[in-house]
């Protein structure tokens, strides 16, 4: 009964998508990162030819929300050039400080209330209409806009490193309009810190249905006091675990998105995107999962008149990986957008204007972020898994080179590894490729190494390598079929379970939906990444 009564958890990024901008907060790593970005300044020249992305504004069109629904998301009047100027640096104060929205006082969600019941009130041609604000995400999500200079180029913001500029960009917009709508300069957008325990659940006044918070299609069997899944499967009606042990699973969870499985950055961030580019084809940790909430149930135009409610992490320090991103992101930094401002003017915003919050004047409160250190234990110690899996060898014959299979139940298979290698620096990296999806099927599915208990697939368990997730996304041939790739980092997975010293693994394929039923994988090799 997948198709009744679904909210897909999916992971777009830090976007939870439900029916208000209450917009995404991009959190202290992206910080921490965009700002290193300042002095990774290669951006992509090709041969003296100009790879950056920008919008050409007058080439608007319909565009498909889902392979079933077309959708129209242009700004009225968009054939006719407007003038617009570049960004400028805010005034650096007062600074605008996000809180956790868990946290909020009433006077606040007043406030916001207030601002947000304007902004819903205005007409469509005003560009700070909710509904404009709203169709900025549905623009560059199904790709209503083409590449400047490359007719025929759809511009895609997700699954790439134009994520984190992108959806900066549009929140200080969002969030500068709000303010002024009610003369407050100091008004922040709150966020939802899904990732950590207290606020693990939808927060209270977005479930309250006399507010502007509230729409009526959002899926009543998610609200509190249930437990955000971080790694929901659209099949997964009935919750999957008690409260404290999700709570535990979305933390380790947590853990293998941001920790151990994103310590290097394509792992992290997905693709490079420059003009030219198609869709990619192997997104990052930070946008498999990202998880939105909606209901398929009313037919809603998900990516248009759903729109995200702001959440996501605030404090990420310690992070040990850093220092690699920032050698070797090249993000094209002379990319650039255009937004409405709240003076009503069209405003022209680079990558690189947006590096540095603190020169955007914003903050964010600190909240504790335990995930940062819940790095799992194995499910069975290492030397009675490898008495197990050594027993069990006979029963799982298959090997890895290009074994083209459909996912039509649990497979494990070998993978010989090359352990001669001694590059610390290497990430070794499972790389399954030729994974092909119908277009217009959710699908997703879990990827464990050694596993040997099968009672203990969770992420729970150092086993947990990671996760597949396919949406049904925008664009051109949605119904076509789509090969994708999942890279999955394990070198200290590897080292807890004792097995780096191995000569090959079990890699295990877990079905999450039964879509996977439809799904084939063409093979699985190790890879190092530098
Ligand atoms: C409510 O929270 C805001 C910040 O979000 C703060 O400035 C204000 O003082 C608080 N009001 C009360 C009554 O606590
Ligand atoms: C588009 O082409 C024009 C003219 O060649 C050039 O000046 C401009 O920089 C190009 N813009 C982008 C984003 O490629
Ligand atoms: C923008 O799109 C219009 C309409 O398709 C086209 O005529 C124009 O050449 C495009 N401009 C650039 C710079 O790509
Ligand atoms: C993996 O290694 C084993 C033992 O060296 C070898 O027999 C087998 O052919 C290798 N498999 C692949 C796919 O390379
Ligand atoms: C991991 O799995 C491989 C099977 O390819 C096995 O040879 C090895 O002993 C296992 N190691 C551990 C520590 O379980
Ligand atoms: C597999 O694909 C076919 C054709 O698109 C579809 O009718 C069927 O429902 C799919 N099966 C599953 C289990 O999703």
């Amino acid at each position: 009964m997948a198709e009744k009564k679904w909210i897909l958890i999916l992971f777009l990024t830090f976007i939870i998508a439900v029916s208000q901008v209450h917009h995404l907060y991009m959190g202290e790593l992206a910080s921490i990162m965009l700002e290193k970005l300042q002095q990774w300044r290669k951006p992509f020249n090709n041969g003296g030819k100009n790879l950056a992305i920008g919008p050409n504004l007058t080439a608007c069109h319909s565009s498909y929300g889902r392979p079933d629904l077309l959708v129209y998301c242009c700004p009225p009047g968009f054939q006719t050039p407007v003038p617009f100027t570049d960004f400028k640096f805010p005034d650096p104060s007062p600074v605008r400080v996000r809180r956790p929205a868990h946290l909020l006082n009433e006077s606040f969600i007043a406030k916001y209330n207030k601002a947000l019941s304007i902004m819903k009130s205005l007409p469509y041609d005003d560009p700070r209409s909710f509904l404009r604000q709203a169709n900025l995400h549905c623009q560059f999500c199904t790709g209503a806009y083409e590449m400047l200079n490359r007719s025929g180029s759809e511009l895609n913001i997700h699954r790439t490193w134009m994520f984190f500029p992108w959806h900066r960009m549009m929140i200080y917009f969002h969030e500068r309009i709000l303010g002024s709508l009610i003369g407050d300069d100091t008004f922040a957008l709150p966020f939802w810190a899904w990732d950590i325990p207290d606020g693990m659940t939808i927060p209270d006044f977005y479930v309250d249905k006399s507010s502007p918070f509230f729409h009526s299609q959002r899926d009543f069997s998610h609200f509190p006091p249930r437990v955000a899944d971080l790694d929901y499967s659209t099949d997964d009606n009935d919750p999957r675990f008690d409260g404290k042990e999700q709570t535990e699973t979305n933390l380790a969870f947590m853990y293998n998105r941001m920790v151990s499985g994103a310590k290097k950055t394509e792992l992290f961030m997905g693709c490079t995107y420059k003009a030219g580019d198609k869709n990619c084809d192997s997104p990052g940790t930070i946008e498999r999962k990202i998880w939105a909430s909606f209901t398929r149930r009313q037919k809603i135009r998900f990516f248009t008149l759903i729109i995200q409610i702001s959440i996501v992490f605030g404090k990420f320090g310690g992070i040990s990986t850093i220092g690699n991103w920032i050698s070797t992101i090249p993000i094209g930094l002379i990319s650039f957008f255009l937004f409405y401002d709240e003076n009503l003017n069209l405003v022209k915003i680079k990558v690189k204007d947006v590096l540095d919050i603190t020169k955007l004047g914003y903050s964010y409160e600190e909240v504790d972020r335990p995930w940062l250190n819940h790095r799992p234990p194995p499910s069975v110690p290492p030397e009675q898994a490898r008495r197990i899996i050594k027993l069990k060898q006979n029963e799982n014959p298959v090997f890895s080179s290009d074994f083209r299979r459909v996912l039509d139940g649990k497979l494990t298979v070998t993978v010989n590894r090359s352990v001669k290698r001694e590059k610390v620096d290497e990430e070794e990296t499972v790389v399954v490729y030729g994974i092909v999806v119908r277009g217009n099927e959710y699908v997703k599915f879990d990827v464990y190494v050694n596993l040997s208990d099968d009672t203990k697939m969770n992420p729970k368990f150092r086993e947990f390598a990671g996760t597949f997730a396919y949406i049904p996304g925008g664009g051109r041939g949605g119904h076509d079929l789509k090969k994708m790739k999942l890279k999955l980092g394990i070198s200290e997975l590897l080292k807890d379970l004792k097995a780096d010293e191995d000569e090959s693994i079990w890699v295990t394929f877990v079905p999450r939906t039964t879509s996977c039923s439809n799904v084939s994988i063409e093979g699985i090799k190790i890879e190092y990444i530098k």
